[in-house]
């Protein structure tokens, strides 16, 4: 019985050493000491051996028992704490590797100049109001004293849905549009996308957005005028930048005056952002002439605009050329193109 008890307890010494696996380790401790295990099983024949080996061999056979045991616990602690540490270096998380960060969006340049233009115009009393995108000829044209065979038209060449529809092609439509409804003092601007059947090249696109505003009241002269486009000028672009009136025609206002502001690009010299001219034309404006009230007085019965007591002014500003200007870029396409690599940089 001793060397049975000596072979069993060498023989699981040595499995206990190679075994790495804790089911493994499990299965053995249960096969050697377990309830049916081997060691029991010895310990079970104790009753036949003569009684004076008897209690040697009892301490033996426990003293094995307890000394395995205990083996099987250690290398069971070990194995667990092997399988822990492993598991903590696969996933283990490289706080010092770069995120991923996610795409955000952001505004598009041109918002954010429209919501500048509008704050620099609240700021001065103006208030917003809006009008249709598909426009009637009627207030596209003809109430802005623009008629059917009249050249002028040739200034707007237009998107065409019908015979009397089209997709607007500047702002102006809103002033009477608001005179219709509301008697002076006025002082609105209208924001909004217009559309021509243009060329496009780096400062013509076929759609674009314009800022109207126009104010009627006793009293306005175009020095008001002056001095509002200079006051929305400097607040927008800031001092340094020179602007200059240029007389115009626009059959809506006379006397009327085209603005353009020194080119950013060139500094004046001239380049293909300004055509060459030194200046980019930002907005077209005058004094409404007194042909728009009667057709703004059109459907009342006793009229509200008397030029003789009321005058106004009007202008109407491309949003694309002020955002150009503001972010120095200098191709209107790129507002339109969604290359993110340019709206990134805003
Ligand atoms: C008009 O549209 C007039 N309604 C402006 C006006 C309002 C005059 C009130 C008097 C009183 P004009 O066609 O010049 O005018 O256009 C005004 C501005 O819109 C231009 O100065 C320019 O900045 C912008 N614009 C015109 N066409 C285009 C285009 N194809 N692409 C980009 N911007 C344009």
């Amino acid at each position: 019985m001793e060397d049975q008890l000596n072979k069993l307890k060498e023989d699981t010494e040595q499995k206990i050493r190679e075994i790495d696996d804790l089911d493994l380790l499990q299965e053995l401790k249960v096969a050697v000491v377990g309830r049916k295990g081997e060691l029991t099983l010895i310990l079970r024949g104790l009753s036949s051996v003569p009684d004076e080996d008897r209690p040697r061999l009892g301490k033996m056979s426990n003293d094995i028992k307890q000394h395995l045991i205990s083996l099987i616990d250690e290398k069971e602690a070990r194995l667990k704490q092997e399988t822990l540490s492993s598991r903590l270096m696969e996933e283990r998380v490289d706080v010092t590797m770069p995120g991923q960060i996610p795409e955000t969006g952001r505004i598009h340049p041109l918002r954010r100049t429209l919501r500048r233009m509008k704050e620099i115009f609240e700021g001065m009393g103006f208030s917003v109001k809006e009008g249709p995108e598909v426009e009637t000829e009627y207030y596209n044209f003809e109430a802005l004293n623009i008629p059917a065979q009249h050249a002028s038209r040739d200034m707007w060449d237009s998107f065409y849905l019908g015979r009397d529809l089209l997709l607007r092609s500047h702002t102006s439509p809103v002033q009477v549009r608001v005179m219709e409804k509301e008697e002076p003092p006025l002082r609105v601007i209208s924001i909004g996308k217009c559309f021509r059947r243009d060329a496009v090249d780096a400062s013509h696109f076929w759609i674009f957005n314009q800022v109207e505003g126009f104010m009627v009241d006793e009293g306005v002269t175009f020095g008001d005028l002056k001095g509002v486009l200079l006051n929305f000028a400097r607040e927008m672009f800031g001092k340094e930048r020179r602007i200059k009136f240029i007389p115009s025609y626009f059959p809506f206002t006379e006397p009327s005056a085209e603005i353009c502001v020194d080119c950013f690009v060139c500094k004046g010299k001239g380049c293909r952002s300004c055509g060459g001219s030194g200046w980019l034309e930002i907005l077209g404006a005058g004094m409404i002439n007194p042909a728009v009230y009667k057709w703004a007085d059109g459907l009342r019965e006793k009229p509200v605009y008397d030029p003789e007591k009321y005058t106004g002014f009007a202008f109407g500003i491309g949003v694309e050329r002020i955002a150009m200007l503001a972010n120095g870029i200098d191709d209107i396409r790129l507002f339109y193109e969604n290359d993110s690599r340019f709206l990134k940089q805003f």
